[in-house]
């Protein structure tokens, strides 16, 4: 049984105008096939956990600790929290000029299980979970992002879950700039998996609308860098009809 904890995290954020407090304190526990959304207005700080969760520089760690079935997280570099089982889908996905899509798959595939997958079973698989995806068979052979619609991008981040097999997964707001039938596509992707390997995932979105396509088992409300609410379901539910408005009185975001 995997599981993340993170613990009373608080994370700053070098700025021109100084060093700037963002998260303030964020507590959760997610196991394995488990879907946690976190819903909040923007500028709460939920990209914010998704990068230090995934170890970008630019964030800094005051105190608090990630802890993935014990081990910390924290210490690792960025390769090793890959290799750990943890796979980030970024909310802006970043193109990669000169690393076509399949060269970038088979690497990262390489690196995170320490071995090159059998060739035969691999390009059957890429295939498979493409064609699964609605993506053309062209783009195994396009720059990684370069000229890719919003959509198309989304796309590519969840190919890269389906095929790395992570044990959590944070997806970031992995809705956003999709139309209906790309939404639908893209939450079968995130289900499909779940099935396949029972990863633990958590969902960033500012809106409901996916939550529509997957389920999710707790939603936590995120305010002004920490959890202001957590409950089930029926949470979201409530979001929908009224919005943030309430969390935000007293708080400076919006
Ligand atoms: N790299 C950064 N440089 C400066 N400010 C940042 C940076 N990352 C985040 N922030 C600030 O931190 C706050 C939280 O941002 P973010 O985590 O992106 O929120 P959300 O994803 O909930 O919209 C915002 O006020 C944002 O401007
Ligand atoms: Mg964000």
């Amino acid at each position: 049984m995997s599981v993340l904890e993170i613990k009373d995290l608080h994370v700053t954020v070098e700025t021109d105008q100084g060093v700037k407090q963002i998260l303030r304190g964020v507590d959760l526990v997610i196991n394995e096939d488990e879907i946690h959304a976190i819903m909040g207005p923007n500028g709460s700080g939920k990209s914010t956990l998704a990068y230090t969760i995934a170890g970008h520089p630019k964030y800094h760690v005051e105190s608090g600790s990630i802890l993935l079935d014990g081990a910390e997280v924290l210490t690792m570099t960025v390769d090793e929290r890959a290799r750990a089982g943890l796979f980030l889908a970024m909310q802006y996905p970043v193109e990669i000029p000169g690393v076509t899509v399949t060269n970038f798959l088979r690497t990262a595939k390489t690196a995170i299980d320490g071995e090159a997958p059998a060739i035969r079973g691999w390009v059957k698989d890429v295939r498979e979970s493409m064609s699964n995806l609605r993506m053309d068979k062209a783009f195994a052979e396009r720059n990684v992002n370069e000229g890719f619609s919003g959509g198309e991008k989304k796309r590519n981040e969840i190919l890269q879950l389906e095929l790395l097999k992570p044990r959590f997964a944070v997806l970031d707001e992995t809705d956003s700039g999709l139309d209906v039938d790309a939404l639908k596509i893209v939450s079968e992707g995130v289900n499909r998996a779940k099935a396949e390997t029972g990863l633990g995932i958590v969902l960033i979105t500012h809106y409901t609308r996916i939550l529509r396509y997957i389920k999710p088992d707790f939603v936590h409300v995120f305010v002004n860098g920490r959890i202001a609410e957590q409950g089930g379901h029926e949470l979201a539910d409530r979001l929908e009809d009224e919005g943030y408005d309430r969390y935000l009185e007293g708080t400076n975001v919006g």
